[in-house]
């Protein structure tokens, strides 16, 4: 579980405005959910023989509630869409979510036990047209915050019957190898076959090999979505590589599968960015109507770890500087004025030699220093200095809070190195630069 320190921010905080604006582009607004979910809602949807459920949940009692800290976003999520009727107020729904999640993993580097993702659910459409906008969703944001290198995965499990008959051909094909399985993949044989099919241990990774693959035994409905989610990817110039191999952790899933990947950085065996898939039964699973659904979510440490982002600087604009007791009651009053106006202002309490707070202001980055001196108050005025351009005035008090905001004309949006996005600038002080 990481700290994520003040000179680390604000990089989040730009993926966090990428995301929020690519995702409202789409039409997706945000949900937030509780952090804490019924322990059975994540056993059941995502399977009570998933390495997450079996092995990786913090979950405790309390208050003879049994209880799990999310591992996930997409069954709190499938929970509130139930709880609150919502598709009975509307035929489509698009919901966004940012936020942490917790994994009792073995940490590894882009491996965490609390990671933030960010993810999107897609409810009411049966696809394959809502699929292949999910994965052009996730491409293209990847590409719009820098991230070039990417390989995306798809490919599909069938439903039902398609389903069960590759749930037999992967047990007919591994049950007479049962005793080379590991000791879980021997357990799970009966009761999941398919949870071996992406078990990380090399005794499984050897008995898989060369065992059925799902496209081949699509058919019917299911073979037509498939069909239908290739040939509106390559419609949107999204390249893609098939890949019969993918299976993802999580039960829920029906149909659509993918994964985008990267080779930048030094994930290593971490490298898949983002996940997601079909899962048409959840939401009728939970009580609720038939309501296909798919959805995806990316890790944000990993897509941090590559993404060429950079932190909007941020600081004070308006340096203080009160020198002596008698002029520091003014500098609060101008300080809290210069703030009224938009402009942010730090007040230098320390005291000591003018020279001392005219470094202070430059180590904090502060473009105008406006200092209090005896003799200027006497005066009824104060010293502006412009420590960018190396120019200082006097200006009345009276108006001084007025006329430092004025100055300052600096752009109000400061690309980032990827460019393109810049939404959050208006929330951010005048003159931040
Ligand atoms: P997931 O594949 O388990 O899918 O997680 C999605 C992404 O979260 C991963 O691709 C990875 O980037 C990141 N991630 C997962 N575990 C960790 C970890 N321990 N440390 C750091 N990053 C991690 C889901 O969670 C599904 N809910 C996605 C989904 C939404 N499917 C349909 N809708």
């Amino acid at each position: 579980m990481n700290d994520i320190l003040p000179d680390e921010v604000g990089r989040w905080q730009e993926l966090e405005t990428a995301f929020r604006v690519h995702a409202e582009l789409h039409g997706f607004a945000e949900v937030r959910t509780p952090v804490i979910e019924a322990t059975e809602l994540f056993a059941r949807q995502i399977g009570e023989t998933t390495d997450v459920v079996e092995k990786e949940m913090y979950s405790f009692e309390r208050h003879d509630d049994r209880l799990t800290v999310r591992p996930e976003g997409t069954a709190g999520a499938a929970r509130a869409f139930v709880e609150h009727a919502v598709a009975g107020q509307r035929p489509v729904s698009r919901w966004w979510y940012l936020g942490p999640m917790f994994r009792g993993e073995r940490p590894a580097k882009g491996r965490y036990r609390q990671f933030w993702q960010a993810g999107c659910e897609h409810y009411g459409d049966v696809g394959p047209v809502a699929d292949a906008e999910m994965i052009d969703f996730v491409v293209g944001f990847f590409q719009r915050i820098g991230i070039s290198d990417l390989t995306t995965h798809v490919s599909s499990l069938g439903s039902g019957d398609t389903h069960a008959r590759f749930r037999q051909a992967v047990f007919d094909f591994l049950a007479p190898k049962r005793a080379s399985l590991s000791d879980d993949s021997q357990r799970r044989l009966d009761k999941n076959p398919l949870r071996i099919l992406d078990s990380k241990d090399p005794r499984d990774r050897e008995a898989v090999l060369g065992g059925p693959s799902i496209l081949e035994l699509l058919d019917g409905d299911d073979l037509a979505h498939w069909n239908g989610l290739r040939r509106h990817l390559d419609a949107l110039g999204v390249r893609y590589v098939v890949d019969p191999t993918l299976v993802r952790g999580l039960d829920y899933y029906t149909r659509t599968l993918f994964e985008v990947k990267t080779s930048m950085g030094d994930l290593g065996a971490q490298n898949t960015l983002a996940g997601g898939g079909r899962y048409d039964n959840m939401i009728e699973g939970l009580g609720g109507p038939k309501v296909p659904a798919i959805g995806f979510a990316m890790g944000i440490e990993r897509v941090l770890s590559v993404a060429p982002l950079r932190a909007r600087e941020r600081g004070p604009v308006c340096w203080v500087a009160p020198m002596g007791d008698a002029a520091i009651d003014g500098a609060l009053r101008f300080a809290r004025d210069l703030r009224k106006l938009g402009v942010a202002a730090e007040v230098d309490g320390r005291g000591g030699k003018l020279k001392a707070m005219l470094r202070r202001a430059e180590t904090a980055g502060a473009r105008f220093c406006v200092i209090f001196g005896e003799s200027e108050l006497a005066r009824g005025v104060c010293a502006v200095k412009d420590l960018a351009a190396r120019t200082q005035d006097e200006v009345p008090l009276e108006d001084a809070a007025a006329i430092v905001a004025d100055r300052i004309v600096t752009p109000r949006t400061a690309p980032t190195e990827a460019g393109a996005i810049d939404a959050g600038a208006s929330d951010a002080p005048r003159g931040a630069r």
